[in-house]
């Protein structure tokens, strides 16, 4: 090994161990994965970048069978996702769903952690209204077809919404879907609350904002301090639109009967760079918004409506796709370039360390997990190590606030 791969190795090493025997940082956020690029490395690289950042969630938009092989043996829990272009077919077809999850599912299991099936994306309030009926018809035939496999106790069924689903949210404790949707979202919910599966939203605090920057206070969409908002039918106090969002969609969930189906944000973030009029899409602000967000998961917090429930997080996205239609925002919510380099600093504590991906590619996802298992008393040893890695300055991305909790733990 030459010495880079040495002290790459020992990163690794390090930002193992820190989550498994330091306890210093447990990042449990999930992150999407999209791959509308052609300029990505191999999903064995990507398998040691999100290890190495302690990522334990992956949402993807396929079942892409490299990726899924790719994190075989890792601890990393997929939600895969079934394209819009299936709908049709699933929803008349319940044999259709049977061979998509033998083809696509069944062969990476129990190797690869596939935990949910994402039956189409944003699908009601989209522009094809044609695909509105067949949602719930193709998420209840791979529900169907999961029974069957004797998979269903494993892998959940859901579907992601957009927020355009919400007639009205303001204030949060207001909440309700549109009208136009709401014979089609009425029975989603009682397929959720019959087997169990979350209620997803991509919820983009950002879109708010770019919309209206002279209205909508910056500081309110960037979790940053600010005197928020007052729901004056239930006199709580919001800080953050993120918050006021998911109690929206839980309050249009409880207009509709149901206070037992979990919201979970299937995607949210904040691109780096944009259009000439897509206000405030900056590496400052998309640092803020993700630096702030890790922070927020971290502290395990619940909304205001309920502070009990943390809320469960994918951020949108990993890499930075330069194949993406659309304005150039589209292109640029990637937290990372598709070289490993980090697109822009995630807030003072450097929730994410810089990463060169290593030359030697057997380094893969089992050979990682095999290194962290090794014993606890290595940690002296390392710490040792990464001070002298620290000393001749080799990693200058990783901050120096990930050695000072090291030291309080
Ligand atoms: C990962 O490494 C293990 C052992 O080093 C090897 O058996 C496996 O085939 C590798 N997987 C990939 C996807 O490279
Ligand atoms: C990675 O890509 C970005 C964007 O193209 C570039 O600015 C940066 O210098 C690259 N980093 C390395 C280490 O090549």
């Amino acid at each position: 090994m030459a010495a880079s791969t040495v002290l790459f190795t020992i990163i690794l090493l390090f930002l193992g161990l820190s989550d498994s025997s330091l306890q210093v940082q447990s990042l449990s956020f999930g992150i999407n994965y999209g791959q509308i690029a052609n300029n990505l490395p191999s999903p064995s690289r990507v398998a040691v970048l999100l290890q190495s950042l302690n990522v334990n969630r992956v949402k993807l938009y396929d079942a892409d069978p490299n990726v899924l092989q790719a994190f075989a043996n890792s601890e990393v829990d997929f939600i895969i996702g079934l394209g819009n272009e299936y709908l049709q077919s699933m929803s008349t077809d319940p044999l259709k769903a049977q061979s998509w999850i033998q083809q696509h599912v069944q062969p990476h299991l129990p190797q690869t952690k596939i935990t949910c099936i994402n039956v189409g994306n944003e699908v009601l309030g989209g522009t094809n209204t044609q695909l509105w009926s067949y949602l719930l018809p193709a998420m209840q035939s791979v529900y169907r077809a999961l029974v069957n496999l004797g998979l269903s106790k494993q892998v959940a069924v859901t579907t992601a919404h957009s927020l355009t689903i919400l007639g009205n949210s303001y204030p949060p404790s207001s909440g309700s879907f549109r009208q136009d949707l709401a014979q089609y979202i009425q029975p989603i919910l009682s397929f959720h609350s019959q087997v169990n599966s979350p209620f997803l939203i991509n919820a983009y605090p950002y879109f708010a904002y770019k919309d209206n920057p002279a209205e909508v206070s910056i500081e309110y969409v960037l979790f940053q301090p600010n005197s928020g908002m007052v729901d004056s039918v239930t006199n709580l106090h919001y800080d953050n639109m993120l918050d006021a969002q998911i109690d929206a969609v839980y309050s249009a969930i409880k207009v509709m009967g149901h206070s037992d189906i979990e919201v979970r944000i299937s995607e949210t973030g904040w691109p780096s760079k944009g259009d000439a009029n897509e206000a405030g899409a900056t590496p400052e602000n998309a640092g803020i918004y993700n630096g702030n967000l890790m922070r927020k998961i971290e502290e395990k917090k619940g909304t205001p409506a309920k502070p009990q429930v943390p809320i469960d997080i994918y951020v949108f996205a990993l890499f930075n796709e330069d194949l993406k239609p659309g304005p150039a925002s589209e292109r640029n919510y990637g937290l990372y370039y598709p070289n490993g380099t980090q697109v822009y600093d995630i807030g003072s504590q450097g929730y994410l360390p810089q990463l060169t991906f290593s030359a030697d590619s057997n380094i893969n996802a089992s050979h990682i997990h095999l290194q962290v298992s090794e014993p606890s008393h290595c940690v002296h040893i390392i710490m040792c190590l990464l001070e002298l890695i620290y000393s001749v300055n080799f990693l200058g991305g990783v901050r120096h606030a990930d050695r000072s909790n090291m030291k309080n733990s």
